[in-house]
């Protein structure tokens, strides 16, 4: 079986200086591995593909068939952990135009979110969306008390109720929440909503293969058995403190080296539009896992070549404390093939009978190269193909690589405390009981 292949022989680092940091790569592996490193109580999902409860991932995939029975669209609300992973994983597999296909040619349900911002716009025109057509909700919050999805939730529930009457939309509320705790678990169980678990040690940005990012991407037509097992076969390949065998610990070791030398952005690349929310889903991993203590690398992300074309600029000239990890993917599922014109009046007839995907390849190959005579260091990570088995292999990868960079950083990769400091402030702001003296305080600062 192939496997995800990492590449750094443009990583401008010395093999000499990864064997320099192979001890600090054991220690970081047995400390996740025997849960003695901070925030251990947070390393559930490195088991997970292994130990998840068959039983509701059953039920998982029920409801996902009730969802595609009786509803054009599955709104899925939620924020962050909450819903990243679902629509990275959705917008790869789906057809790149998959809402405004006709609905003969669609597989399952259209999946639109809700509850990942405070926009009064954008929540008016999905409610306007939603008056004609058929839909359920999937509510996923593991804390059940964040305050975005919790607007959307209290809204979209009483649209639901209105257009269905109160029992039947009790039928079209499915509810992803911690499975002992909070407000929405109170709420599901008083109104009767099916309920799926987000297991207690595990943070939102590491749930993409729980229940979390499971329901709404079995509701699109995705094979969630393929991407487990993927995650489960990354597990074991995963399972090696040797850097040399271990790729995963390689890009984590690499990371590290070049942050250690100066290198403190990260640019995620891809060549492929479908995969941006899969970069937006790996800046929050790496993002909220190890920007703590005043350390961390910034992880922002690219489309190419779309960025070349704004952002290539500053990658290629400016200052010199980038590098870039590259997503390729070898055997791509579609294609279109350049066609020959008599006239040849863009003189682009060199290419003629070349695939789109060969070019995108060779835009890949002759941008690593100027950037690296750039200095950007270049990682590569290359998947065999583009299916749900590799896709749940590399999720596994980057949650894994993230855990081990977080502990050679030397900090606790699976917490968030920063996230709390903006909450406080709004809240003191909006007026919430409790928050009088912060709200005083903050509007004098704010005069
Ligand atoms: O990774 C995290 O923990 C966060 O991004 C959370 O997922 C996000 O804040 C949403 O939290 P909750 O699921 O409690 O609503």
């Amino acid at each position: 079986m192939k496997s995800i292949n990492f590449d750094y022989q443009h990583s401008l680092i010395e093999q000499h200086e990864l064997n320099e940091i192979k001890a600090q790569v054991e220690i970081a592996h047995e400390a996740l591995h025997n849960k003695t490193g901070p925030g251990s109580d947070y390393t559930g999902w490195v088991d997970y593909p292994q130990n998840y409860n068959h039983k509701e991932l059953e039920r998982l995939k029920k409801a996902a068939k009730e969802i595609n029975s009786n509803s054009e669209i599955l709104v899925v609300i939620g924020i962050g952990g909450s819903y990243l992973g679902a629509r990275a994983i959705i917008d790869i597999f789906n057809h790149s135009f998959y809402n405004l296909l006709p609905n003969h040619k669609r597989k399952a349900v259209s999946i639109f979110y809700a509850g990942n911002n405070i926009s009064g716009s954008y929540l008016r025109d999905l409610i306007e969306l939603l008056e004609e057509k058929e839909f359920s909700l999937n509510v996923i919050s593991k804390s059940g008390t964040t305050t975005e999805p919790a607007i959307a939730f209290r809204i979209l529930k009483r649209i639901l109720e209105d257009k269905y009457g109160i029992e039947e939309a009790r039928k079209r509320i499915y509810v992803t929440t911690d499975s002992q705790s909070g407000a929405l678990l109170k709420l599901a169980k008083n109104e009767g909503y099916e309920t799926f678990s987000i297991p207690d040690d595990i943070g939102g940005r590491y749930s993409v293969l729980t229940p979390v990012g499971l329901l709404p991407i079995a509701a699109a037509g995705i094979d969630i058995d393929q991407l487990l097992e993927g995650g489960k076969s990354a597990m074991e390949e995963y399972n090696n403190k040797n850097l040399n065998e271990n790729k995963c610990y390689q890009y984590a070791a690499l990371r590290n080296i070049l942050y250690r030398k100066g290198k403190d952005i990260e640019i995620l690349v891809n060549y492929e539009p479908a995969w941006r929310f899969f970069a937006e889903w790996w800046k929050q991993l790496f993002g909220e896992s190890e920007g703590k203590d005043k350390k961390g690398i910034f992880p922002v992300a690219v489309d190419f070549s779309t960025d070349l074309h704004s952002l290539g600029q500053i990658i290629q000239d400016g200052k010199e404390n980038k590098f870039e990890t590259i997503i390729q993917i070898q055997e791509q599922n579609r294609d279109v093939e350049i066609i020959d014109d008599p006239e040849d009046n863009d003189g682009l007839n060199f290419i003629s009978g070349k695939t789109l995907n060969y070019i995108n390849k060779m835009a890949f190959k002759g941008t690593l190269l100027a950037h690296k005579d750039g200095n950007v260091p270049n990682l590569v990570i290359e998947i065999p193909e583009l299916n749900e088995y590799y896709l749940g292999k590399l999720i596994y990868f980057f949650e894994k690589a993230c855990g081990i960079s977080g502990y050679l950083l030397g900090v606790n990769p699976f917490n968030q405390p920063g996230v709390e400091a903006y909450k406080r402030n709004m809240f003191a702001l909006l007026g919430k009981p409790g928050f009088e003296e912060l709200q005083s305080q903050l509007k004098n600062r704010l005069e």
